[in-house]
């Protein structure tokens, strides 16, 4: 990979009469892509580009959800409408509620109904907090309504009962007279909302309630024996509470355990963090510090590329999806704030990460068909920080937002060859790309170079068809570790990119370091 390449050093001196010496590596156009631009088969699925919205510091409350009795932020029955002008304009497909390990503690009749006669209840698992239940499911349904994204509700296993979580189902989905939608009629709601997306339960190996593979694999063939969709609502996708990272023999057991015809996704999560233990600043980081996130985050290609292969021994025909719906860079929260809030900046490096694994998961599009970004708002990589009336976006946000086009699109396949981003003694691809076709026949390239130094010479060729004009936007700053603040809201924002044109027939780009692309074809 690293060929047709001349290393040669270069000295210079500089004011104060210190000589230096810098080894220049000068590059040609290394990196090589092809796009079989008339070989699309299988559709990205929208819901890739869902988010996650937990009962977890200012996520919800603070976050999404101020009150209805809130003077200073504008909202709509107490959903800040600054928050659902900027989701709707990142087209946000799928949010995942209520949890994540608050899931396994939440009783879902206790957030309905009046709101001054709910019983409150404590957030065990995060930061110990007594919350209202101002929130609830009609709150969270009609939020969904107005954003225009799918619901994906994860059900209480772990100190739930099966009737509870069908008794749930029914709430939502059923049309006729029952006595849970009877129940939802008499709370201000006569029609349904059909909600689809259904976990049973949220990791059971851990959270959810320490459980063993094949123990989960019975409880879940109980759960979902029991979680009819009521005949209205298209058919349910329950998904089955998946592996942490490399844990290939849990999700066998299940794909051998759980008959397919009950099983709609397999869920996985995997987190970027660089020791548990010692996860450093999301802001203040090293070289060393990014180059360890980065290779967490190129780890979901092999993560995907390895479940996929169990699934498809048992699920040859891709019915069962894999189901991401946890991802994102984990840090230390900022200084200062709850250590059980999880509130986080976002930067450059986060941009990244997020160019990187969704390039992943669209080349995976034919068994990753959900994956959920942890989490939408003040907690791990967000998209949108609320601060009291104050609300700005992230550049992971405006990653989100170009990569939009590919939501719903045809994947394009492409071969990629690209030259190598080296760290020390070790090295990762610097190069990633994903293409894909929309409805309306136009394609898109995204691209990302992490390279933390290095520009990246690429050479696109296209299979099949032919284009005359090429546009583009970019996402990139001065330097890796910087953010949008409160301060400085528009610091890292997307621009035209004009490092792309037509040379002899191939599409030459060029992309600066740490950089993510996309780029318009017609
Ligand atoms: O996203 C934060 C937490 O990470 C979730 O609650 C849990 O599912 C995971 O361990």
């Amino acid at each position: 990979m690293l060929s047709m390449k001349k290393t040669f050093a270069h000295c210079y001196l500089l004011m104060g009469m210190i000589l230096s010496c810098s080894i220049i590596t000068k590059t040609f156009a290394q990196n090589k892509i092809t796009v079989e631009a008339d070989q699309g088969k299988i559709t990205i699925s929208k819901n890739i580009y869902g988010h996650f919205a937990e009962h977890l510091g200012h996520c919800i409350y603070g976050g999404f959800y101020v009150g209805d009795t809130s003077k200073t932020i504008p909202n709509t029955d107490g959903v800040r409408n600054d928050v659902i002008a900027a989701l709707k304009k990142m087209k946000i497909p799928i949010l995942r509620w209520p949890g994540g390990c608050f899931a396994d503690t939440y009783h879902w009749k206790d957030g309905i109904g009046p709101k001054d006669k709910r019983p409150n209840m404590v957030n065990r698992w995060w930061g110990g907090v007594t919350e209202d239940n101002s929130f609830g499911t009609h709150d969270f349904l009609n939020m969904c309504e107005l954003l225009g994204a799918e619901p994906y509700i994860s059900g209480n296993v772990g100190s739930g009962t099966v009737q509870e979580l069908s008794d749930w189902v029914q709430y939502t989905n059923f049309k006729g007279r029952s006595p849970m939608s009877d129940l939802r009629a008499a709370n201000g709601r006569v029609e349904p909302w059909k909600v689809k997306f259904w976990g049973i339960g949220n990791e059971a190996w851990g959270c959810g309630g320490n459980m063993r593979p094949d123990y989960y694999a019975d409880e879940y063939r109980k759960y979902a024996t029991f979680m009819s969709d009521w005949g209205n609502s298209g058919g349910l996708m329950r998904i089955a509470s998946g592996a942490s990272d490399a844990d290939y023999h849990w999700t066998e057991t299940l794909m051998k355990n759980i008959p397919l015809d009950m099983l709609g996704g397999v869920a996985m999560h995997h987190y970027s963090v660089l020791d548990w233990n010692k996860k450093g600043s999301a802001t203040d980081f090293s070289e060393a510090q990014y180059f360890g996130i980065m290779k967490q985050a190129y780890k979901m290609e092999e993560l995907v590329t390895k479940h996929a292969a169990v699934m498809d021994k048992y699920d040859p025909e891709k019915k069962v999806a894999l189901v991401v719906d946890e991802w994102g860079g984990w840090y230390d929260v900022e200084p200062g704030t709850n250590p059980g809030f999880l509130y986080q900046q976002n930067s450059m490096r986060d941009a990244m990460i997020a160019g990187l694994t969704l390039n992943i998961f669209n080349n995976h599009a034919d068994r990753v068909r959900v994956a959920n970004l942890a989490q939408c708002i003040n907690v791990l990589q967000s998209v949108i920080l609320t601060n009291k009336e104050r609300m700005i976006l992230t550049p992971t946000y405006h990653v989100m937002e170009m990569y939009n086009v590919h939501q719903d699109a045809t994947l394009l396949p492409l071969i990629i060859k690209t030259d190598d981003y080296v760290f020390g003694n070790e090295k990762l691809p610097a190069v990633s790309a994903s293409a894909s076709k929309d409805k309306k026949g136009v394609t898109h390239i995204t691209l990302t170079n992490i390279d933390a130094a290095k520009s990246q010479a690429i050479s696109i060729d296209f299979t099949g068809a032919k284009f005359k004009t090429v546009s583009g936007r970019i996402l990139t700053s001065k330097k890796l570790q910087d953010y949008n603040s409160f301060e400085q809201p528009q610091k890292i924002m997307p621009v035209a990119f004009t490092g792309a044109q037509f040379k002899n027939g191939s599409l030459e780009v060029k992309l600066p370091p740490f950089s993510v692309v996309v780029l318009t074809l017609e």
